[in-house]
């Protein structure tokens, strides 16, 4: 089968654990792979996924092999599931842009180097695919970024709060450059908003009525460091609340609907604390509470589902299909082009891996 190249545009955690993946499986052919779909999609295995471009901007990975840069970096804490071999990609300097905030600034030293051509790099290195793990609040670097895969001819993965995917406009780009987009921000495999959004629709499903709920969510990586600077929250903060709203069966008002990360907590490093409260009504108007505590390696929920993304990715542009993937999207997404109930995307997802759905 043939192998599927990737490149990345931010080597941090989330990158650090979705390559420890393919590794880890790359001897463990035909099990079943819990937090992917399926050990195979349409072929493609894990294993079958290989970096040959990486760019970031902080000087303890510029210039490092990707396997260095994603392992031993100060600002990497995520679960050790496997040794990386030496890729031979060296991670390559981008533009910063508003890519370090001034609170994550404090953790990261910009390395000096010029920036590369990134679209150049992108086309020379013969990546199918960009999958772009920028810090929150990176506006203009996503931007930038959809366009270097838009003119290197790669697809594109937004696995951040930046809506790309989800913006007609920019839809429409990768469309008519006959190039497959997933986005927007990834929804963990079991994470704080898939838990959310089970519970709202299980109200829905079961005929109550939701009244009020919160998430609070806590961790300890440079994603919750960064989030400490509210002025970049803004778009993740609309993500995850629209990624609940969409399931319930009439919105919640604003002051009913509180959905955000609380705070750093050093110790917890990768780990993530989610407290979820749910006030709502049964019948004869009784009240009922639904109190949940998830506490989960952020990193693992969320590579899974990306390895899946990756492999649909693959598929559409097999496939020659341009534009954004309805269901695969809606199945791995927080804020996809449209949204679907969580089974209802997954058996969409499926139909297009058949061959039975087009996007
Ligand atoms: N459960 C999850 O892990 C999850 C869920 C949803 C969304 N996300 C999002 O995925 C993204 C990545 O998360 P992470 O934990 O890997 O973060 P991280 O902080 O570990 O990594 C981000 C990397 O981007 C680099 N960077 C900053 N500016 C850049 C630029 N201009 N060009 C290239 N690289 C740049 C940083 O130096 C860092 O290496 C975050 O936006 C996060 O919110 C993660």
């Amino acid at each position: 089968m043939a192998q599927i190249k990737i490149a990345i545009a931010g080597t941090g955690n989330c990158a650090s654990f979705l390559l420890q993946a393919a590794e880890f499986y790359r001897n463990n052919m035909n099990h079943s792979i819990p937090g992917v779909l399926w050990p195979t999609i349409a072929g493609y295995h894990v294993s079958d996924i290989v970096p040959v471009a990486a760019f970031d901007v902080d000087s303890q990975k510029v210039g490092k092999d990707l396997s260095e840069a994603v392992s031993h970096a100060d600002t990497i804490n995520t679960e050790r599931i496997a040794e990386l071999p030496h890729y031979g990609v060296e991670v390559m300097k981008a533009p910063v842009l508003d890519g370090i905030g001034s609170v994550l600034g404090n953790f990261v030293e910009v390395d000096k180097k010029s920036p590369v051509d990134v679209a150049k790099e992108l086309e020379q290195s013969g990546a199918d695919m960009l999958i772009s793990y920028l810090p929150v609040g990176s506006y203009e670097a996503t931007r930038y970024f959809a366009d270097c895969a838009l003119k290197a001819g790669c697809g594109f993965i937004n696995c951040i709060p930046e809506f790309i995917s989800s913006d007609p406009v920019w839809a429409q780009k990768f469309k008519d450059a006959g190039l497959p987009i997933i986005g927007d921000d990834i929804k963990g495999q079991l994470g704080a908003s898939v838990l959310s959004r089970t519970l709202v629709k299980l109200f829905a499903d079961r005929g109550g009525k939701v009244e009020r709920m919160y998430q609070l969510n806590f961790g300890g990586n440079t994603d919750f460091i960064n989030l400490l600077e509210r002025s970049r929250l803004k778009y993740k903060k609309i993500s995850k609340t629209e990624t609940v709203q969409s399931q319930l069966l009439s919105r919640l008002e604003d002051e009913n609907i509180h959905i955000g990360p609380s705070d750093y907590v050093p110790w917890l490093r990768s780990r993530k604390i989610a407290h979820i409260r749910i006030e709502g009504r049964t019948f004869g108007n009784v009240p009922i509470y639904i109190d949940a505590k998830l506490d989960v390696e952020d990193k693992s929920v969320s590579a899974g589902v990306v390895i899946d993304a990756i492999r649909c990715c693959k598929l559409a542009l097999d496939r020659e299909i341009g534009g954004p993937l309805l269901s695969i999207s809606a199945y791995t997404m927080k804020s996809p082009p449209q949204q679907f109930p969580d089974v209802l995307a997954k058996q969409m997802t499926e139909e297009f891996i058949r061959g039975e759905r087009e996007r």
